[in-house]
């Protein structure tokens, strides 16, 4: 691959580590804290990770308090999980310099195409020259990654098997909550083995939705939204400059709208649908088309006839009547599974479950556009999740909008021109160069997680907080994994999952966004955020997302 000036220049960025993991790796130790439980289902999470549940939160401190870390020759290996974020390359150079910091022969081995590389024992060994060449870098194509899960006793076996060829001490899983949620189930795996080898998880994913208390934010989300957030920016200063056209964004974030309200703060938009509101509120579908039709209607009343929407990935399964169909599509699919697939076209497929489908959700089905109909009937991910980065909801608004200003002008209720542009902002941000906090935080949980290695740990996520003061502050540790954990109902049957962390509507950059969201409906005063910056004065180059800001964690 021929290097591009960014790229070389970018080499020799480096990340700032908190000071707290500066200095000699044997000179640093590691406090236990309070036990940390699950918010809900603490019965049965016990009674399915009896040997992981219960444990308690850690902090890593420089010093000799606490017990100090190992030196020990490891062997560790390394997974990349699920859809890629800004920074992956540099957990994994985080884990590497933690590692040769600690103990020059230890070594890091990199699986193949996400967990499946474990399972099939496809790896490549990590060495300095390897690293060198990502770090700092944004995508997952150092080892790949893959959304394999790791779930019948055979897989399990397998994986025991390859880390056992590979004499590993541990598995550091970097990954979202369904990726996570395999790293729980394999600590507890290997351990109910009896076997020492550890796995600690590294929160992942552009979404935003891995974060808690002791997990102020996943890594990737930074850097996506500032790049969406320009490209949205862009489009808004387009749409302000031909006059013609309304621009529907869907943005990636496949059930939480953390990316959609962060860049609407970014850009500040005429409509943003946040999805939990609508849930929250209970929002119909055609009320949600009435607010931006509305939004449409006024502005055209000002002679603008344009503006910018933006779409949250997920919406469809937080609208109450699609919630419900969704759910019950979910049924119909994983009880005949076999009968489905071998349907031969759309008509046959969509029958096929209009025949099963309560007469409610029956209606709400027959009354989408067909193709709309056809998209929620494709294959879920591994993790039974519908897909909705291959749902045209953008279109399916943009088009509804459309009939119901038809209805307005009839009513007299509207004189205006609507034309409409439908766009997807999702995998154009997951490879991108990490921003300077993706580049130092990813780093930071990369050492972070050997070093909860190197205590001895297992079913852990590395943790690193105080996000919103400089890195030199922030501070490190481990969650155990298990107590972010609840039951779901997934694929027909309740699982023990990690539970994805949706916007709070009681939340500050919520409650941000809803103070000027009316003003910015019929407002063309859109903010244009620019491009990431890599290099200059920190208020541009370290600044962090409004997300992270308003929560003003420190
Ligand atoms: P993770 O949860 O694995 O980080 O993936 C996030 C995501 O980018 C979602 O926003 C999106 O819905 C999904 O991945 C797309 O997945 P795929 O890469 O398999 O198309």
């Amino acid at each position: 691959m021929e290097l591009s000036p960014l790229q070389k220049a970018r080499y020799s960025y480096k990340p700032r580590l908190p000071s707290s993991l500066r200095g000699a790796f044997g000179g640093l130790s590691c406090e236990r804290l309070a036990p940390a439980l699950p918010s809900s289902d603490q019965e049965a999470l016990r009674s399915l990770f009896p040997r992981t549940y219960g444990l308690p939160s850690v902090r890593l401190k420089a010093g000799a308090e606490g017990s100090a870390l190992s030196t020990a020759k490891r062997c560790v290996g390394v997974i990349l999980s699920g859809g890629p974020a800004p920074g992956g390359h540099n957990v994994i150079a985080g884990i590497f310099d933690a590692i040769k910091s600690a103990n020059a022969e230890s070594r890091l081995i990199g699986f193949r195409g996400g967990p499946g590389g474990l399972v099939d024992d496809k790896a490549v060994e990590i060495d300095a020259a390897l690293v060198d060449r990502y770090r700092n870098t944004g995508g997952f194509d150092m080892i790949g990654s893959g959304r394999t899960k790791i779930e019948t006793p055979e897989q399990f076996a397998k994986a025991l098997e390859s880390a056992m060829r590979r004499g590993l001490d541990a598995v550091v899983v970097i990954g979202g909550d369904d990726s996570n949620t395999n790293a729980a189930i394999l600590a507890e795996y290997f351990a109910a083995e009896g076997e020492a080898i550890s796995v600690i998880g590294v929160p992942k994913t552009i979404d935003g939705d891995l974060k808690g208390e002791a997990i102020e934010t996943s890594f990737g989300f930074d850097t996506a939204t500032k790049l969406y957030s320009e490209l949205a920016g862009n489009i808004a200063r387009d749409a302000a400059s031909g006059r013609k056209y309304w621009h529907f964004i869907k943005l990636m974030g496949r059930s939480a709208s953390h990316i959609t309200l962060e860049c609407a703060l970014q850009v500040r938009p005429n409509v943003a649908l946040i999805s939990e509101e609508i849930e929250t509120e209970r929002t119909s579908l055609s009320a949600i088309v009435g607010t931006i039709a509305d939004s449409v209607a006024g502005r055209a009343a000002k002679g603008e006839n344009f503006g910018l929407v933006l779409v949250p990935e997920g919406l469809l399964e937080f609208i109450p009547e699609m919630k419900i169909l969704i759910d019950e599509i979910n049924e119909i699919l994983a009880a005949d599974v076999e009968a489905f697939k071998a349907l031969s076209s759309d008509d046959r497929r969509l029958a096929f479950v209009a025949d099963r489908l309560s007469h409610d959700s029956k209606a709400v089905f027959e009354h989408l556009p067909e193709e709309i109909g056809a998209q929620l009937l494709w294959d879920r991910d591994p993790h039974g999740n519908v897909q909705f980065s291959r749902i045209e909801t953008e279109k399916l608004l943009a088009e509804m909008v459309g009939r119901r200003l038809a209805l307005y002008a009839k009513e007299g209720d509207y004189v205006g021109k609507y034309d409409f542009q439908t766009h997807f902002l999702g995998y154009e941000g997951r490879c991108a160069f990490p921003s300077n906090f993706d580049a130092d935080y990813c780093y930071a949980l990369g050492y972070t997680a050997f070093a909860l290695v190197a205590a001895g740990l297992s079913g852990y996520l590395s943790s690193v907080r105080g996000l919103g003061a400089p890195a030199a502050e922030w501070s490190a540790g481990g969650l155990p994994l298990v107590s972010l954990m609840n039951i779901e109902r997934r694929h027909g049957q309740d699982k023990a999952v990690i539970k994805k962390a949706l916007v709070e509507l009681e939340g500050s950059p919520f409650k941000a966004f809803a103070a000027e969201r009316d003003e910015w409906a019929l407002s063309s005063d859109y903010r244009v955020p620019g491009g990431i910056q890599y290099f200059g004065p920190p208020e541009v180059a370290d600044l962090p997302t409004e997300t992270l800001r308003l929560e003003r964690r420190s």
